[in-house]
């Protein structure tokens, strides 16, 4: 939520901050900016997308090697060119952008209101510059020094890069609950979000944790101090991040190819972790912690969006497979009522970007009742890989387009694997069983493999739904969840309202909605279940509902009743929401396209949720 960019160095910093807000443009789309230093502060901002910031600029010759940038997603204040950051201090001396919420920034304005500051936006990142300024200029104290006493003031969520126009040779950046890289060059610096801008320029970074303030120096000096004006020693990492990752390369989004890369990123997602042939499993993180998975009084999955949704998958499967009390938690809801949680249960945070503000808070409150804290995230490096005791990667590479999609099939393998090893473990599957899920689940990319191949079909479906401005999504088991996900896949990206449901719900209200006009996608791939979904089915059909079923291939009893058809390949039924999920994410894509949306970046949406 917003991107944050800034050079220092011997190049030309616009062409790198422009660079560096598309790479970040998932973070927030809604305005951007950028300022740059050459003698003068030099400020450009734009409401809309960093083309509309290009526009804006237009030939006019941006010169200067140091500056910062930012890609807006509004909080405080709707989106407009005076919203938009860099923001500037009253002296024009200092300009500054910012990631999070300052909360007590309306006490902050009041008193700076009295000591003579005027403000000409609606933000709180204007105040935190002014408060800057007036700490600056008051005890005469260097741009560090004033932005540590500062924030010592501040209450809130903060990832901030400032630029002083009197001292053109340094950068301070700081961060408190937002993420924030730095990439270090040869006598030449990068601050980010994330590591997608750095990338094509240094492999070396480090990643601020919470409280810290990072001065870096056109010298090539990085100094490094925690609020309480500690000196530290900078932990500079390698990336492991390659550029075409985040790149659209052939397609025509990240979407698309997040979807069609799930045949390598599911793969990828198990390497190294289960070999069929010679009968294992394990998850490095379960197992170092294997005790406390097998003593367990219970999990607990903390989450939002569709890892909430890839939970609820978990819950299935761990309780199934492993025998374990699951309980799938909003992380915004878990944070703020007052949970039974002792050191008996192990609370999972599920996040693609292992930055998600609600799920962080969420992990905190765990941790002060001595929970095992575990991560499955997608972020290397991230703040909840950071926080917890242990974890996994999921491996899926970087995930771009707003709407999840591979993140959310890794998601399930990993929780997949987890259930099936602890179930293992624990004496709850049979041998022949369990070697028949880790052979179902070598097979699972062969099989979304074929699923792909069915794009021009479910393409053609697209085409019958997309005019719709309702439809329904109804699961059972398993598919549940998966109906959730296609629900929220439609919603979000084409604007089409949409439910998922239980499909023997569907009788306690949503039935109501149901006539000639209304889309009602049916997955239909549980065996165990089958003859109940071919009644619900028939219910739809019998109120004029149209009818899309996923169904395994050779079904034709639903074949025979439905309107269309998608076939997947049958497997076993905890592993069916690693196929079913495929053809409605690619079902959600085509609509969107159709109705003319911005699949990367829908309305209001952002892909990364730094506040609450
Ligand atoms: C946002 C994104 C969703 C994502 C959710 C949780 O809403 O648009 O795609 O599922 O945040 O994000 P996380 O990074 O914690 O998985």
């Amino acid at each position: 939520m917003c991107g944050i960019v800034a050079y220092i160095g011997e190049k030309d910093a616009y062409p790198i901050l422009i660079n560096g807000l598309k790479r970040l443009e998932y973070r927030g789309y809604d305005s951007s900016g950028v300022a740059i230093l050459n003698g003068d502060m030099n400020v450009y901002k734009k409401k809309g997308k960093v083309q509309d910031l290009i526009d804006h600029v237009g030939k006019q010759r941006v010169k200067g090697n140091i500056g910062i940038g930012h890609t807006r997603w509004a909080t405080h204040g709707k989106p407009n060119d005076i919203n938009a950051h860099p923001h500037v201090s009253g002296n024009k001396r200092l300009s500054l952008i910012h990631n999070g919420i300052i909360e007590n920034y309306i006490t902050l304005k009041e008193a700076l209101i009295k000591l003579g500051h005027t403000f000409e936006s609606e933000t709180d990142t204007e105040v935190l510059t002014h408060l800057i300024e007036e700490i600056q200029n008051r005890d005469n104290l260097s741009l560090e020094e004033a932005v540590r006493i500062a924030l010592t003031k501040v209450v809130g969520a903060y990832a901030i890069v400032v630029m002083d126009a009197e001292n053109p040779d340094i950068l301070v950046a700081a961060r408190k609950a937002s993420p924030l890289v730095i990439g270090i060059g040869k006598k030449e610096f990068f601050v980010a979000s994330d590591a997608t801008p750095i990338i094509e320029h240094t492999k070396k970074v480090v990643y601020l944790n919470d409280e810290e303030i990072a001065v870096v120096h056109r010298d090539g000096n990085l100094s490094i101090k925690n609020i309480d004006n500690k000196l530290l020693t900078p932990f500079v990492e390698e990336l492991n991040l390659k550029i075409d990752a985040i790149e659209k390369g052939e397609y025509d989004s990240f979407m698309l190819k997040e979807i069609f890369e799930q045949p390598s990123s599911i793969l990828d997602c198990m390497r190294g972790r289960i070999n069929a042939e010679e009968g294992w499993i394990k998850v490095g993180g379960v197992e170092t912690r294997l005790e406390d998975f097998l003593n367990a009084r219970r999990i607990i999955i903390a989450a939002c969006g569709t890892s909430w949704i890839a939970g609820l998958i978990g819950e299935y499967l761990f309780e199934e497979l492993a025998r374990i009390s699951v309980e799938v938690e909003y992380a915004s809801e878990l944070r703020y009522r007052n949970p039974i949680i002792n050191e008996k249960d192990i609370v999972i945070a599920l996040s693609q970007s292992g930055e998600t503000a609600d799920t962080l808070a969420a992990l905190g409150l765990a941790k002060e009742k001595h929970a095992t804290l575990y991560g499955i995230v997608n972020v290397v490096g991230s703040s909840i890989a950071r926080m917890t005791d242990t974890g996994s990667y999921i491996h899926a590479g970087p995930e771009i387009g707003v709407a999840s999609t591979k993140a959310f099939t890794g998601q399930i393998t990993l929780l997949t694997m987890m259930a099936i090893y602890l179930g293992y473990e624990k004496g709850r599957i049979p041998r022949p069983y369990y070697t028949q899920l880790l052979r179902e689940l070598e097979n699972i990319p062969n099989k979304v493999s074929k699923i792909l191949e069915k794009d021009s079909h479910i393409k053609y479906i697209a085409g019958e739904m997309k005019d719709a401005t309702n439809a329904l999504y109804l699961g059972r088991g398993y598919n549940f969840p998966i109906a959730l996900e296609g629900a929220l896949k439609l919603k979000e990206i084409s604007y089409i309202h949409a439910e998922g449901y239980p499909a023997a719900e569907m009788k306690h209200g949503p039935i109501a909605l149901i006539d000639e006009n209304m889309p009602v996608v049916v997955i239909a791939t549980n065996m165990s279940a089958h003859d109940k979904i071919v009644s619900n089915i028939q219910e739809v059909k019998a109120r004029k509902g149209r009818v899309i079923a996923i169904i395994n291939e050779g079904d034709n009893k639903i074949k025979d009743i439905a309107d269309y058809v998608i076939e997947i390949p049958e497997t076993d039924e905890p592993l069916t929401p690693l196929l079913s999920v495929i053809p409605l994410q690619l079902l959600s894509y085509h609509i969107a396209v159709m109705r003319g949306c911005d699949v990367d970046q829908p309305r209001n949406l952002a892909k990364s949720v730094t506040v609450e």
